[in-house]
């Protein structure tokens, strides 16, 4: 196993205060959020976005590395250079999502688990040729009535745990991103409770596969509410139970953690990330870091609206969300400030 090369380059991923920025939408979650916002989808579109954001100067400046996806990786940009090499270049790592999609568990109804197993050693040692240094595999857990179900928490750890260990035998480092959805109305103690759950299921499967922790970073959700709960706790008590809740579950072999930000409002999710820094930064074994798609691109893709005369100014609010993050990592992040530089 490439083991210091899995370490180092786990360290670099959460290194400087950095962190990652997920460009990794598939073809219909990208058109989704285009057909919102009236951009035409279509394959010409998605690559002038994705070629804006990897062309967004200093970038590197607060993103350690970009998760692309299989069309984006194999992707040239105007001028012939192959994408990759752009944010390469540029200093940042490149990622690639590997999973196939969540798909619906058989005999768990509301349920899913993710798939892309097979074959899956033969397209990870591809990817390391094309030049990714890292991967990225999605389980989503929903909570409901009744669920989520002890069959769902167990098929979605095993296949996290069979994806990271393939990805470290082909020296990509594993992201293990096992998501508690946020849509519901149940309460922030649901939410820690089945996080807790998963995440020990996921480490013990992580464990039974014989996954080097050092050689990984996890991205979970943080610990927060269900969308449609009528009690919305403040960011101090969303930054508290999500440390509570990872203290209880993360082994401290793991370099760091990157959240996801699963339809938070960017500041909510910036707030929320700097509120866990200025009060744990210093007594958590994880970095805790961010691995945002949404809370980083959602203004810059609103801003852009499919026009190329909008790049400049869509990357400029790019280069904002991805600064207010890094800021958030170090404590230093000012909800006042971020909206007067955001106008
Ligand atoms: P969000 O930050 O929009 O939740 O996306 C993160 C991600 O990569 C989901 O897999």
């Amino acid at each position: 196993m490439h083991k210091q090369q899995l370490i180092d380059t786990a360290r670099s991923l959460v290194a400087d205060d950095k962190g990652l920025l997920a460009m990794d939408e598939s073809n219909p979650t990208c058109h989704k959020r285009f057909a919102k916002l009236g951009i035409p989808q279509t394959q010409e579109y998605r690559f002038a976005y994705r070629e804006l954001i990897a062309k967004t100067p200093g970038l590197s400046e607060s993103i350690s590395g970009a998760i692309l996806y299989d069309e984006t990786i194999r992707q040239t940009t105007s001028d012939g250079t192959p994408l990759i090499n752009v944010l390469k270049n540029s200093g940042i790592i490149p990622g690639i999502k590997v999973d196939a999609g969540a798909k619906d568990l058989a005999g768990h109804p509301g349920e899913k688990v993710t798939e892309g197993l097979d074959k899956l050693r033969d397209r990870l040692a591809e990817y390391a040729q094309l030049g990714a240094r890292f991967a990225k595999w999605r389980a989503v857990i929903t909570i409901g009535s009744g669920l989520p179900t002890a069959g769902c928490y167990e098929a979605n750890a095993h296949a996290l745990a069979r994806y990271a260990a393939l990805c470290q035998e082909a020296g990509l480092v594993p992201i293990v991103e096992p998501e508690v959805l946020m849509d519901g109305s149940h309460s922030l103690a649901r939410c820690f409770e089945v996080t807790e759950e998963a995440l020990r299921t996921v480490f013990q499967q992580l464990y039974l596969q014989r996954v080097l922790l050092e050689g990984m970073i996890l991205k979970p959700n943080m610990i927060v509410p269900g969308l449609d709960c009528p009690i919305q706790e403040s960011v101090k008590e969303v930054a508290d139970a999500t440390i509570e809740c990872f203290q209880h579950s993360v082994p401290a072999a793991v370099p760091g953690i990157a959240f996801l930000s699963g339809g938070q409002s960017s500041e909510l999710a910036s707030a929320r990330l700097n509120a866990m820094n200025v009060k744990y930064k210093s007594q958590v074994p994880w970095a805790l870091a961010f691995s945002f798609a949404r809370a980083i691109q959602q203004p810059a893709m609103e801003l852009w609206s499919g026009k190329a005369e909008n790049t400049q100014a869509a990357q400029k609010a790019l280069n904002h969300r991805a600064k207010c993050n890094r800021e958030a990592r170090r404590g230093e992040y000012d909800p006042q400030i971020d909206a007067v530089d955001a106008s």
